[in-house]
């Protein structure tokens, strides 16, 4: 479903990726991890065409993306939740949800239809601040708002950019249940995580990076032997 091939990706002057390469098959999970700093979220940018491909390929579905603009890949159904939420802090929690909701109704054919209910029911609280400003909400429940807006557009690619950073566990496991309930059904996942343990839970295979690059891929069944190896240690600190 998703191919990025010798992706070389940076900011201004900066080069940050180079000849990053992964691939997404379609209902897999694929976790990225790396230590600060390794170019996660600028491949997640990329991917989604926040920031432009200096070299290299980005297919979907066979199509090469790579010079389309970011709308255009989230109608063809790639779906992000950065890394800071990007939400309408002054808006209600159901404008916020609309929005999405009405971005959503340009992809007809998706696998995938949530409406608002389907998002309610995945994480009950917001039934009760449906009115309520984002920007009175806990960091908990603005992830679950965004993870619920980045479903309305019916992806069927959902990239998470560190979703249970900074949250209680309590919090991290109602995600972890949702993520785990998407799986699936019909949708793709790229999780980006720096806790192993959450992303061993949660994906089939992983790509470690470090210093903008690929350095390692942990492939089906390799998981436990590498969670428990001291190339976590090396790659991502003392978790
Ligand atoms: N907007 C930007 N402008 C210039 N350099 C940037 C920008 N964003 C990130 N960088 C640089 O790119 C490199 C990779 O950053 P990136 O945010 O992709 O890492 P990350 O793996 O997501 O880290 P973290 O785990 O802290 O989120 C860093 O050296 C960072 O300083
Ligand atoms: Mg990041």
């Amino acid at each position: 479903m998703l191919i990025v091939e010798g992706l070389s990706a940076g900011y201004g002057e900066v080069n940050v990726l180079s000849e990053v390469s992964i691939e997404v098959g379609h209902n897999e999970s694929v976790a990225i991890v790396g230590a600060n700093g390794a170019g996660k979220s600028t491949l997640v940018n990329a991917i989604c065409g926040l920031i432009p491909t200096r070299r290299g390929r980005i297919t979907k579905d066979g199509r090469d993306i790579h010079a389309l603009p970011a709308h255009c890949r989230a109608e063809l159904g790639i779906a992000v939740v950065l890394e800071n939420r990007h939400l309408f802090g002054e808006l209600s929690v159901r404008q916020n949800l609309e929005l999405a909701l009405n971005r959503g109704r340009l992809r007809k054919s998706a696998s995938i239809q949530l409406g608002i209910q389907d998002v309610l029911e995945l994480f009950p609280f917001m039934n009760e601040r449906l009115n309520s400003a984002v920007d009175l909400l806990s960091g908990g429940e603005q992830q679950m708002i965004a993870i619920s807006r980045a479903l309305l557009l019916k992806p069927d690619l959902l990239i998470m950019d560190e979703p249970s950073t900074g949250l209680a566990p309590k919090v991290v496991k109602a995600i972890v249940s949702v993520v785990a309930s998407l799986r699936g059904r019909g949708m793709s996942l790229i999780l980006v995580e720096q806790n192993v343990a959450v992303a061993e839970q949660n994906s089939d295979r992983a790509y470690v990076m470090s210093l903008g690059r690929v350095v390692k891929h942990v492939d089906r069944g390799g998981w436990s032997e590498f969670a428990r190896s001291e190339l976590v240690t090396a790659y991502l600190g003392r978790q």
